[in-house]
């Protein structure tokens, strides 16, 4: 039988390259979206391209954008793949508050490209898609748990790009018969996770501060909540969400939530590294046990609104493609902290 092919765009991110090692495991040929940077941008899919047994065969690499439409026409048309994943974008939420029109170029306008040229290429029946949805879009949320039939009300120009695509995802579904998809994906984290985002900001910093390598780590806001899973855990959600009978729109989390102070007094105690908190608001302040600031705020990680708790219910998910997390936050930390280690080592 012909090996099913699949073309990824994000493929670089972390997402993308979990996904690009669980569809070569299964025999897929992966083609993957790069677009052109100054500096190397291909480190996380590096070791499937240097593997000699993948290489060239089943891992290939194009360059494309998602704010040029020619670029994705150009790879659809060629490849003509069996599944498209939808996983580019400006993935960083206060980062669109600064850049508010490119990210709704590439992370609205982006997912219209990849369904234009489908459509205009006659895959409607070839191509499946699968687009990268995320929690944002529920934003000041509407009720708790959060599920499909919640509404959105997005609170960031990254929520409101997203929901654009969401939408469009359903319109081209429902317009042209195309089994296009929608993942809404709740939080997700890894030792790949952008150095950016407060899970990998914290567990780098930690670990650094526990062996002497930096003195502090300066936050935004640490009240918010967040129900965060693995990474791995979800790339394989979003293959199964393109491997039912129907197209549909799955919620993928894990049902707990955590605050971002949670969170760092769960690395203090993988790290045993003991801190004391003094404090309220953004006056709160960790510190060690002879008494020096190890965490402080500073205004500048304070967004100009923030999503303050996500939580959410994959019930549909667990049911329909018996999907389900195999990390707790608990072992979601150890890899992090531990691959952190090795990376300061
Ligand atoms: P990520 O690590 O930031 O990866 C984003 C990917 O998109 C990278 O490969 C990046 O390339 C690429 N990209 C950005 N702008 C592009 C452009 N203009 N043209 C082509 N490629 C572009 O994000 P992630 O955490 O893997 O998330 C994957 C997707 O899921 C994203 O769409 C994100 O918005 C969405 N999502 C993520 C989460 C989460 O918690 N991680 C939750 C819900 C939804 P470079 O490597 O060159 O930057
Ligand atoms: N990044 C960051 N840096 N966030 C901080 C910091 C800090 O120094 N201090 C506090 N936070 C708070 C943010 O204000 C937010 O409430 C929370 O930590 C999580 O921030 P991020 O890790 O940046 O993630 P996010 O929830 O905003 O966005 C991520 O998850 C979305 C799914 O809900 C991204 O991966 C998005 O792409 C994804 O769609």
């Amino acid at each position: 039988m012909a090996k099913k092919v699949a073309l990824i765009f994000g493929v670089t991110g972390q997402d993308g390259s979990y996904l690009s090692e669980f569809l070569i495991k299964k025999k897929y040929i992966v083609h993957g979206v790069k677009r052109r940077s100054s500096s190397i941008n291909t480190q996380r899919v590096d070791h499937i391209y240097q593997d000699p047994h993948e290489s060239k065969k089943n891992f290939i690499l194009h360059y494309g954008d998602m704010t040029d439409a020619t670029s994705i026409s150009k790879l659809i048309s060629m490849i003509k793949p069996n599944e498209i994943y939808n996983l580019a974008a400006q993935s960083h939420v206060a980062v669109s508050f600064e850049i508010p029109e490119y990210t709704a170029n590439a992370d609205a306008l982006g997912t219209l490209r990849i369904l234009e040229a489908i459509k205009f290429h006659g895959l409607e029946k070839k191509s499946k898609f699968y687009q990268a949805g995320t929690s944002e879009m529920y934003g000041k949320v509407q009720s708790v748990p959060q599920n499909e039939k919640t509404n959105f009300y997005p609170l960031s120009p990254y929520g409101v790009a997203k929901l654009y695509a969401h939408w469009i995802t359903i319109n081209y579904r429902q317009a042209y018969g195309i089994f296009a998809a929608n993942g809404i994906l709740f939080n997700h984290e890894s030792p790949r996770r952008g150095e950016t985002f407060v899970t990998k900001k914290i567990v780098s910093a930690l670990c650094k501060i526990k062996v002497g390598l930096q003195k502090k780590l300066f936050l935004g806001n640490i009240s918010s909540k967040r129900d965060w899973g693995h990474a791995k855990d979800y790339v394989v959600a979003m293959w199964k969400i393109l491997q039912q009978k129907k197209p549909d729109d799955f919620v993928i989390a894990t049902g707990k939530q955590y605050s971002i102070k949670q969170f760092v007094n769960l690395v203090c105690k993988e790290i045993k590294l003991d801190i004391t908190w003094k404090g309220k608001g953004l006056r709160e302040k960790a510190f060690s046990k002879d008494g020096k600031i190890l965490i402080e705020c500073d205004n500048r990680y304070i967004r100009p609104l923030d999503v303050n708790t996500l939580l959410g219910n994959a019930s549909k998910a667990r049911k329909k493609l018996k999907w389900k997390p195999a990390h707790n936050i608990n072992q979601l930390i150890k890899d992090m902290v531990s691959a952190e280690f090795k990376s300061i080592n």
